[in-house]
């Protein structure tokens, strides 16, 4: 009888509530989620919700969440798609081979921990040129529920407490990320009272990160412990609008991340080579050993151009139409061999001549942000800000130390990508919103470094090609392949199909769960035929729902 009347209410809610009633959340964390949903109900748009979310994930998720890292954010206001780049930029004094012993080889652990490993933050300046351009709500208002939870504390999640325990062991005391986070206690609160204050700082005036004591509290952070970042690196810092990308890929509207990501050219590369190579894709099992060989195939031919040709588009030219044109991606999609895994000189560049953190919201107006940004590995460089209590992040190892030779993701690159000062490295951030007739119809990204195109790939197709309900599209088992290693495909930390690692194998491949745990952390938000639904990834601990904004309108 009960469920009887609840599906009847359910059903009565959908039939007759006109979508721009109703908004959504797909967030990393439960306390991202209410203060993103609280944002919504206090009439909040969707970026003054990303704002606040943002500020609260740089307190219950530090891991990733910060103000000492940097993002991207993907947006839909008002019919407007715009795309924000707040991505750390390399200090006036890094230098290309700052990361090079005497004899040349790369010591990968100064990219990765300690104060050299860090970019100048963008994370502050983003939040608040978002806010400049679309918030409807206070500044102040939109940092509350950070400083709330960073004076209050929080209770630490197990995997939270599990995660800092193992960053204290690998940065073995090289850096004081002990110091402030050596005390985590799962299920016990957890009080940052520096970084309240930080964080209260900012809420008087954002310009105070980069000008005032907290600008001189990471100054001095860095000249205890051989840092670069100085004061006139961050006077400089700028936030920067660019054009998204924009592609049209069946009945909808690609818009995702260009330049100085490699997402948004990658995903759109993989969404029309997909389209280019039907034939191959017909009546294929989701999962089979030939159509992960099938994707594998695709994202190889991606990753070949990603090393060659992307970079920061302020610093080098990156043939952005000539690498989406249909012309060009036929021709690479007939390259693609159904049969066997392509040889390495074929997947040449074709041209002639750990954490992270995403979320989705969508507004009851359909207005839509997509944002993803980190500290790059779980707690970044592990350096805490003496008196502010942030941490850095380790962004600088996404910038290719030297031609050829991997970076933590495995990833190659060349000269395009190598240090300079003020530039941007090179990103693999993804947040996307998918179009039709310009409205949101899926809002979705991830974190998961080198493999972020290739989930979010993979749930667009799920959704799209396989007709799964969102929730399962973001849940099931997904595959990565990436160049140089030619010949390993990666898989969840989960179970496998027996047949499809045997057909995989029998192709020549190496099958391997991935090393540095589950591939992604997907957050989205679906509209489908007037229908709102949302997913957070089961993979993580993130929380996705529905939010009523106004009563629903009686049917006329
Ligand atoms: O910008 C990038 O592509 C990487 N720094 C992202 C790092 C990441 O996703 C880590 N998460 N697992």
């Amino acid at each position: 009888m009960l469920m009887r009347a609840v599906l009847f209410i359910i059903v009565f809610v959908v039939a007759f509530r006109s979508w721009a009633d109703v908004a959504a959340v797909a967030m990393p964390d439960k306390w991202s989620a209410a203060a993103a949903e609280a944002v919504l109900l206090d009439g909040g748009n969707a970026v003054d919700a990303a704002i606040a979310a943002s500020f609260v994930l740089a307190v219950t998720y530090p891991e990733a969440g910060n103000i000492g890292g940097g993002g991207f954010m993907t947006s839909v206001v008002d019919g407007e798609a715009a795309f924000l780049d707040f991505r750390e930029r390399a200090p006036a004094l890094a230098h290309r081979d700052m990361y090079l012993d005497e004899g040349g080889d790369f010591q990968q652990r100064m990219s990765i921990v300690g104060a050299k490993a860090s970019g100048v933050p963008g994370t502050v300046a983003g939040m608040w040129a978002a806010h400049q351009r679309y918030g409807t709500l206070p500044w102040k208002r939109l940092l509350q529920p950070a400083i709330a939870l960073a004076w209050e504390g929080f209770v630490v999640p197990d995997a939270l407490a599990l995660m800092a325990a193992e960053k204290v062991v690998e940065d073995a005391g090289e850096t004081n990320f002990h110091q402030y986070f050596g005390s985590m206690r799962a299920g016990k609160p957890f009080k940052q009272p520096e970084l309240a204050t930080t964080l209260g700082l900012i809420a008087e005036d954002a310009r105070a990160f980069y000008s005032g004591l907290p600008a001189r509290q990471l100054v001095a952070t860095m000249q205890a412990s051989g840092g670069l970042i100085s004061m006139q690196d961050l006077a400089n810092y700028r936030a920067v609008w660019r054009e998204p990308i924009r592609e049209r890929w069946r009945d909808l509207e690609v818009v995702s991340a260009p330049p100085p990501s490699s997402g948004g050219f990658a995903l759109v590369q993989l969404l029309k080579l997909r389209e280019f190579a039907d034939p191959h894709f017909r009546e294929l099992w989701h999962n089979g050993a030939q159509y992960v060989h099938l994707l594998a195939e695709l994202e190889k031919r991606v990753f070949a151009d990603r090393a060659e040709y992307l970079g920061d588009p302020d610093f080098v030219d990156v043939p952005l139409p000539q690498l989406l044109s249909d012309d060009y991606l036929k021709r690479r999609a007939a390259t693609v061999n159904p049969q066997a895994i392509s040889a390495a000189e074929t997947v040449a560049a074709g041209l002639e001549s750990a954490d992270t953190t995403h979320f989705s919201v969508l507004d009851g107006e359909g207005n839509a942000v997509s944002l993803t940004y980190t500290l790059n590995w779980e707690f970044g460089s592990g350096v805490v800000v003496s008196g502010a209590g942030y941490l850095l992040n380790n962004q600088m190892d996404d910038f290719s130390a030297k031609v050829g030779v991997p970076n933590k993701f495995g990833v190659i690159g060349n000269d395009r990508n190598a240090i300079e000062p003020g530039k941007r490295m090179l990103s693999s951030m993804t947040p996307t919103i998918l179009l039709r007739d310009g409205q949101p119809a899926l809002v979705l990204g991830t974190p998961g470094g080198s493999t972020i195109f290739t989930s979010v790939f993979q749930v667009i197709l799920n959704v799209y090609d396989f007709s799964m309900p969102l929730e399962q599209a973001v849940d099931v088992l997904r595959f990565h392949h990436q160049l140089p290693a030619a010949r390993l495909i990666r898989h969840d930390q989960r179970e496998v199909p027996a047949t499809t690692v045997a057909g995989l194998e029998a192709l020549g491949y190496t099958v391997q769960a991935n090393s540095w745990g589950n591939l992604g952390d997907v957050q989205a938000i679906a509209v489908n035929a007037g229908k709102v639904s949302a997913a957070a990834d089961a993979r993580g601990r993130g929380v996705a729902r529905t939010v009523q904004i106004a009563a629903p309108k009686p049917p006329n």
